[in-house]
């Protein structure tokens, strides 16, 4: 084993395990007890959640989670989240919690969202990144809530990606970016929302939304009224102008991992928004020789006659959200495993999920978004 010194520099740690893949479908499969007894030895583990596979590892030790940046190849600046299990163990990790905030979690867990918190004393400052807030999440798959529980101690987890990669949505995808890295890889098929959960900071006021995901700003809203971030973009049907965003490398941004390139593939990427008729007008209009197509399914066959050669991959009809959030990240690394130099990507209008999908997409590329 290396010893990770110059973590996110050098492409340290592959071939130091033989990546073992187990079907956990159920909470109490034999698959899931060997990952929590990994974990209880100090090894990392990465496991389904219905947002994305998390790579996860024992929360209280420092050295299982320093093993995690090493395989992430993530910088140590940028923290983790804690997932637990229970009530209970939310308030070991966690300073303190008043009671209108606990009726809210209540609701609101288990689910696609991570609350941070001021931190207990008991969370090392590896999991925070010397921060005083923890970001914590009770996920909904009842095999990562057994997973969780069988360990007995809250699994730091940051999503099972390579660090700027696009998360997996499936236990192949893990594979592809953590093979000979870790042990095991627990497999409950693909994650069913498909992008990371919805980051809420409750440490400051007004409540904040860092990161919006699957729970929109508007849902959101009616547990804490004051919410800022993450609103929609779109009033009377037009699409508002806004800087892209950016932040320099010397702040300390709010949400250390915005300062991060994210979710992007090899590819040179380029996403089109408005009427699906001119997205595919643009579409024609724009693409190169060795180009592929993230489509709606509305446009699939007018691209497909335009470009009978090109790879294609449909992310769903406009109209579905979810199910276009859902493929999103997968298709993004199918069509980017062939070697294509450009893909030109379908965008969604920026209200209620499309929030969440344009966020992922804009980091995709690099901030290469066209409104047509
Ligand atoms: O759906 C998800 O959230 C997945 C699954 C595995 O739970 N996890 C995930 O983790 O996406 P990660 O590390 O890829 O993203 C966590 C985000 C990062 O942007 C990080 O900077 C932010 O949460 N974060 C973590 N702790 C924080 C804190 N104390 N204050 C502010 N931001 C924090
Ligand atoms: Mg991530």
């Amino acid at each position: 084993m290396n010893e990770g010194r110059d973590i996110g520099l050098v492409d340290e740690g592959a071939g130091a395990y033989e990546t073992e893949l187990l079907p956990a479908f159920f909470p109490e499969d034999d698959s899931i007890r060997q990952a929590a007894a990994l974990i209880r030895a100090g090894e990392l583990v990465a496991f389904p959640t219905e947002t994305v596979y998390g790579l996860g590892a024992n929360g209280y030790d420092p050295k299982a989670v320093e093993k995690i940046f090493m395989a992430k190849g993530r910088p140590q600046d940028n923290p983790l989240i804690l997932h637990i299990d229970s009530e209970e163990m939310l308030r070991e990790v966690i300073y303190d919690i008043d009671e209108k905030t606990l009726k809210s979690v209540r609701r609101l867990w288990p689910g696609p969202i991570t609350m941070i918190f001021e931190k207990s004393p008991r969370v090392p400052d590896i999991v925070t990144a010397g921060l005083s807030t923890v970001a914590v999440r009770l996920p909904m798959y009842r095999v990562a809530q057994s997973f969780i529980s069988k360990a007995g101690v809250p699994i730091a987890a940051p999503s099972a990606n390579r660090s700027g990669r696009p998360s997996p949505t499936t236990a192949k995808d893990v594979l592809e970016d953590m093979d000979g890295r870790i042990p095991l890889i627990l497999d409950a098929g693909p994650s069913s929302i498909g992008l990371e959960s919805t980051v809420v900071d409750l440490t400051s006021y007004p409540p904040t939304i860092l990161r919006p995901g699957f729970y929109p700003h508007s849902l959101l809203q009616r547990f804490f009224p004051d919410l800022r971030g993450g609103e929609d973009q779109i009033m009377d049907g037009e699409t508002q102008e806004k800087p892209v965003l950016s932040i320099p490398d010397s702040m300390t941004p709010k949400a250390p991992g915005l300062k991060y390139r994210h979710y992007a593939p090899n590819a040179h990427v380029t996403v089109y928004v408005g009427e699906v008729f001119q997205i595919t007008e643009r579409m024609k209009e724009a693409a190169a020789t060795n180009a592929g197509f993230l489509v709606f399914s509305e446009q699939e066959e007018a691209i497909r006659d335009a470009f009978p050669e090109a790879p294609i991959r449909v992310l769903g009809s406009y109209q579905h959200l979810d199910v276009i959030g859902q493929r999103l990240f997968r298709l993004l690394r199918e069509i980017d495993r062939l070697g294509v130099q450009e893909i030109y990507v379908a965008g969604v209008p920026e209200a209620a999920y499309g929030v969440a999908i344009m966020n992922r997409l804009s980091k995709a590329a690099g901030g290469n978004v066209i409104h047509v």
